[in-house]
């Protein structure tokens, strides 16, 4: 992804120092670009539960790194029992995220193959990268599937514009390069498609407004912001050709667990006939759960909905309670989309239907 034209990934080794590992520390964007530096189990931790990074991949990939520097600044002669500890502190970090998990997981079956602690170091180090790289390749190629469908509606709709809706943020900066629901988005714009994304706010944290609006400004796609409640009338008056959002974790039968809202955004998508597409790398998916009603649906704090924070006149970034003090809250982060609604899931190796007989197809060595 380009930023005033230089590309960046979201995660990145500091070639200087490898025990220190470089984050954008997205609670600042839009405003100010921030390079944030991670340079123990805790930094990674933090970034991870106080959404200075976020959304599926990245944090895949931030739990990846933080193994890593759980390992690095290991000292003592208990280097499983670090990395095991660390796992737990990692994987309770943001409970709906799948690929937290995953990557965790992954680094702990690597290290098993070393023989030393200096060789498990070097392999928890390849293993983030490998992880980070992969993603960054996943989405890259869930890019051309999807640009698939986008080119059929576009030739559906003679060449006029392709209205595409999206909710949060699963972009580049949910990632670690390309985004899901942003990789098809790039690549239509790359394919000469003419294309316009209409960009919901999501409350209560405003990914959308905050993060996608800008991304997609970096890099030159025409979007619109909207409310979260817009959608709807949107589809009824024939302003929206397909929705695409991410997902922090599907189930291997297609229930998405998405941010909050957009469980109505799918029943609003069918009631008017249009496409709801959810892109995934396959590290999001849940190979386990039969049925999204038993992802842990995370909670977060009341504080998110009764204060909102933006740039100041004199250019500093400021927080103010939108509330009367002592409001009462209830802040769940995710909603559950069922199958049922969902047209496809389009991954890395192609577009699927959202059923476990077709997603198994798909990846029959799970
Ligand atoms: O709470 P967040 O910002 O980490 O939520 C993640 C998201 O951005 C969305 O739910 C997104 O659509 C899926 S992550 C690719």
């Amino acid at each position: 992804m380009n930023i005033q034209n230089q590309h960046y990934r979201t995660i990145w080794p500091s070639t200087g120092n490898l025990h220190e590992i470089l984050i954008i520390d997205q609670r600042q964007l839009p405003h100010k670009f921030v390079i944030e530096t991670l340079s123990c189990l805790d930094d990674a931790v933090t970034a991870i539960r106080d959404m200075h990074v976020r959304g599926a991949g990245l944090i895949g990939a931030t739990a990846g790194f933080g193994m890593y520097l759980a390992a690095a600044n290991h000292t003592g002669d208990d280097f499983d029992g670090c990395l095991q500890r660390a796992a737990k502190l990692l994987d309770a970090s943001r409970p709906t995220a799948r690929n937290l998990k995953w990557a965790v997981d992954r680094v702990l079956l690597a290290v098993g193959t070393g023989k030393s602690d200096e060789e498990k170091l070097q392999i928890c180090f390849q293993t983030a990268c490998d992880i980070a790289d992969e993603d960054a390749t996943f989405c890259k190629s869930l890019g051309q599937h999807g640009l698939e469908i986008i080119k059929k509606i576009s030739k559906a709709k003679k060449g006029e514009t392709v209205n595409l809706l999206t909710h949060c943020n699963a972009g580049w900066l949910a990632f670690v390069d390309y985004g899901s629901a942003t990789a098809p988005i790039y690549a239509a714009r790359d394919a000469g498609i003419d294309i316009h994304v209409w960009v919901d706010e999501t409350r209560p944290w405003n990914q959308g407004a905050k993060l996608t609006a800008w991304e997609l400004q970096q890099e030159n796609i025409p979007c619109t912001l909207i409310t979260d409640n817009a959608g709807g009338h949107l589809m009824q008056k024939g302003m929206v050709d397909m929705v695409i959002v991410g997902t922090d974790r599907t189930t291997h039968t297609g229930d998405v667990a998405n941010k909050i809202g957009t469980y109505l955004k799918a029943l609003a998508a069918k009631d008017n006939n249009i496409p709801f597409y959810v892109a995934l790398p396959s590290s999001t998916f849940d190979w386990e759960l039969d049925d999204g009603h038993k992802i842990p649906i995370e909670e977060r704090s009341g504080k998110e909905i009764t204060d909102v924070s933006g740039l100041t006149k004199d250019g500093n970034l400021a927080t103010v309670r939108l509330t009367a003090p002592g409001t009462r809250t209830l802040n769940y982060s995710f909603d559950i989309t069922p199958a049922r609604l969902v047209t496809g899931l389009i991954t890395e190796r192609g577009v699927v239907e959202a059923t476990r007989e077709a997603i198994h197809a798909l990846f029959p060595e799970k």
